[in-house]
């Protein structure tokens, strides 16, 4: 009996609530950022070039090499939130299938879209583990190969596309839907109508979402037309300089 008060007087559950909050928080910030970064490719891939020379700090030597490590660094850093964050979730996974069978009942009979959300959230949750770990861990061991000519092959000739298919709209549904519920649990919406506040929430989040997923898919088709274009020269990097004289040598020969 005295343990069952102490186990419900413990303060672990709480800090397990706030701690998952925090980590997903951060991650769909950082997933939004992201996204907006890798998007560069959609002005150009100088543009690309540039944004990815930047975060290796490139501009402190001659552009041509710059600190990989540091990429894996901020990898190995979003790795290990997005472990905690995917661990705490666990506890409240359907873990048998007579669980997810009384879930998908409350679900028919209560028709409340708020937790039709929580489920979309698990499912995409479970999704974004497996494929989300598979993307980090390139991108940690292999920071180097990163850039408009590497990252297109990866998608192309090294047939990431169906997981980057797959993961972004896994990754754009999750961040949004968690932010609406992030939202929901942690303000009080006070207010004449607090019932209309949360309907609002709702357009917001949808029209995050299918902006998210308006920008993602550019970038997917992108990413796609470069590699196919360079299929025949998978692995060869990209510079500003090699494009000037290619097209310099394009010219050259089509006189
Ligand atoms: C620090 C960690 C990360 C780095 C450095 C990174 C970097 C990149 C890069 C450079 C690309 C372009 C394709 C490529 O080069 O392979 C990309 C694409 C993508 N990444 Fe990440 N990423 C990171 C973390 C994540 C995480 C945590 C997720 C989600 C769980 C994610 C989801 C995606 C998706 C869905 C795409 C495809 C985007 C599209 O097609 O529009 N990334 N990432």
């Amino acid at each position: 009996m005295k343990d069952l008060v102490e186990s419900v007087r413990s303060p672990v559950p709480a800090w397990l609530d706030v701690t998952q909050s925090v980590t997903g928080l951060v991650l769909a910030v950082f997933m939004w950022i992201h996204l907006f970064l890798v998007s560069s490719i959609l002005l150009g891939k100088d543009a690309m070039y540039y944004v990815t020379g930047f975060f290796e700090l490139r501009f402190l030597t001659d552009w041509q090499h710059g600190y990989p490590v540091l990429v894996s660094i901020i990898a190995i850093g979003v790795f290990a939130i997005f472990i905690l964050h995917a661990g705490i979730a666990l506890r409240k996974f359907p873990v048998s299938w007579r669980q997810h069978r009384i879930i998908r009942d409350q679900m028919r009979t209560m028709k409340h879209s708020d937790t039709n959300l929580w489920y979309y959230q698990a499912i995409t949750g479970f999704v974004m583990f497996f494929l989300g770990s598979v993307h980090i861990y390139v991108m940690a061991s292999h920071p180097d190969k990163i850039g408009p000519y590497a990252s297109s092959d990866r998608f192309v000739s090294e047939h990431f596309w169906p997981l980057y298919l797959v993961l972004l709209v896994a990754v754009e549904l999750h961040a949004t839907i968690g932010m609406y519920r992030l939202a929901v649990k942690w303000i009080t919406f006070g207010g004449k109508d607090p019932r209309r506040t949360r309907k609002r929430l709702k357009v917001l989040k949808n029209a995050l979402t299918v902006f998210f997923l308006t920008v993602g898919a550019a970038t997917f088709v992108t990413y796609m037309k470069i590699g196919l274009e360079h299929r025949d020269q998978a692995g060869e990097r990209y510079s500003p300089a090699t494009r000037h004289s290619s097209v310099q040598s394009q010219q050259v020969g089509d006189e």
